[in-house]
Order: C-alpha cells, then structure tokens, then sequence
C-alpha cells in the first residue's frame, strides 16, 4: 500500500539520512526503482512530473501500475506516489487519482500567493492523509522544457512557507535540475544552514541530485536535507546501456530485438544506479 513520505523523512531527518526520489517514466522504470527499495530494505518516494504523468497515459494509469507492482511484486518497503513539481490543477487531479504525496510548486508565484495556494493544499492533504511538498526560490535548469536559474531561497519566505504545516520543503540553494554546468558554483551552504536554522524540523527537499558531488550530498543532508531528487542520471544510464545494446548489434542476433530484450540493460543500469544513490544518502536498511 502506498504511504505518505511524512513518516519516513520526518526519520530521515532526525537519522541523518535522506530518502531518495526517483522519477519514473514507465513501466520498467517503475519495476526498476521499486525492486531495488525491496532488496535493499530502503523507502522510497517515486516521482512523476507533469510531462511523465501525461507520457504514461495520465495519472490513474500510474496509480494502478504502481499499486499493482506494489502487490505482485510483493513490497513492503514503505513507498510513496509523489507529484513532482505540480501546478495547482495537476495536485487535485493526483490527489483525485491515488497519490499518496505531491508537490505544489508555487514559487514562480509572488510569494503571497504561494502562501495562499500552498495553505489551502495543506488542508486538503491533511484531511486525505497526504504529505506536501512545498517550494521556494525556483530551481533552475530544464524541466519539461522549462528553462531557469538556480536561486538561492530566501529563509525568512521559507519560514513562512513551512509554518503553514507542509510536510517537506524544496528550497533552492544553487541547485538545478539536468547536467551542472562547468563553471557550476557548487550548493550554497551558507543559505541551506540559514534555512535549517529558521524552519528546525522541517525535512528540507534537495532537487537537481543528478551531478552533485558525493561530499556535497553528505554535507546537505548534515544540515537538513532528508529528500533528495534524481531524474536524470537514471535517463543517461539507461540511454547508456541502450545505445550498447544495439550499437553491439545485440538485437540482430536471434530474438535479441524482443523489447524485454532491448530494454533490459537498461533496466539493470537503473537498478544499479539507484542502488548507488540509496547507499550514497544512507537511507539502506532504513525502511
Ligand atoms: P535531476 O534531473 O537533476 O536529477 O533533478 C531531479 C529533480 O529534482 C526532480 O524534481
């Protein structure tokens, strides 16, 4: 059954581990992420953007593909259904369809009607048992076609935003999602730190894990962070293992063009990235 990530990242902060979130795109992805939480005794928050949601088909398709692996695959790791950077109409609609966690990203909003919006998300989520995710200062770089820079939050806008009860709060400290760029200048600790301080329990959200380095991760989660966001890494280790399958001529050799074929260099490449992520953020054996 699915749960809300309140539980598992309220034990993640006060542990000192984060909790991964993987985004899916379809069913092997799904497959992929769910068993190595199994094998793994890990919790794990599977994240569907807007874009993907509408890929596999709409929402309801998601919900009953993952309650169904939930069930025949036999996991009992805690895992929750999250929507991943939401608009307003995007929430009701998954909160309608069987999410069990979303994400309202206000933060393009001005910060009065991120408050307003965000507030009357966290009632709705409470009374159907559903944790929120909350953002300020927008994370930049490209998301479904969405280009931005990263920000860094402003503490006291988050303090305000965390005090209307969300569960979890993204708050842009440097961080963008894809491909850091070389001239990058690193996670701004010094704003992370200031966040913490003002909004105590909270489990801050990091986004754009894809590409920070190890030591960076491990000083975040020291100073708060209990979420933490990879999308495209597992896409370029699939795309990866993909392209050697067929550039070894792989699928020409006997049945070896059966799409369970083709795609399951892929699939092991995603298990053993996630693999990775789970003992980078300590959340192993957790569940
Ligand atoms: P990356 O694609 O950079 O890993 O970011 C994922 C993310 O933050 C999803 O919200």
């Amino acid at each position: 059954m699915l749960v809300s990530a309140k539980e598992m990242l309220e034990k993640a902060k006060a542990g000192h581990y984060a909790v991964g979130q993987f985004n899916i795109n379809n069913l092997e992805w799904t497959k992929a992420i769910l068993l190595t939480a199994q094998e793994n005794n890990s919790p794990v928050i599977l994240g569907v953007s807007e874009g993907a949601g509408k890929y596999m088909a709409g929402y309801k398709t998601v919900v009953g593909m993952v309650n169904g692996m939930l069930e025949e695959l036999n996991i009992t790791v805690p895992v929750a259904l999250h929507l991943d950077h939401g608009s307003y109409d995007a929430c009701y609609k998954c909160i309608e369809a069987g999410f069990s966690s979303v994400m309202f990203d206000g933060s393009h909003y001005p910060i009065k009607e991120n408050v307003a919006k965000t507030k009357e998300l966290v009632a709705v989520c409470k009374e159907k048992g559903l944790s929120l995710e909350a953002e300020v200062g927008a994370i930049g770089g490209e998301e479904d076609g969405v280009v931005g820079m990263g920000e860094c939050a402003d503490p006291d806008e988050c303090k305000a935003i965390a005090d209307l009860g969300v569960t979890m709060l993204a708050a842009g400290i440097g961080n963008i999602h894809g491909k850091y760029p070389e001239n990058w200048a690193g996670l701004s600790f010094e704003t992370l730190d200031a966040i913490q301080q003002k909004t105590g329990d909270m489990p801050l959200v990091l986004h754009g894990g894809t590409g920070i380095p190890d030591d960076m991760i491990k000083k975040a989660i020291s100073l708060g962070v209990a979420k933490i966001n990879v999308n495209t890494e597992c896409q370029l280790v699939f795309a990866e293992a993909t392209r050697k399958y067929i550039e070894e001529g792989k699928d020409l050799v006997g049945k070896g063009f059966d799409p369970r074929k083709v795609l399951a260099p892929g699939f092991e490449a995603i298990k053993a990235k996630v693999k990775e992520k789970m003992e980078i953020f300590g959340s192993i054996d957790k569940a």
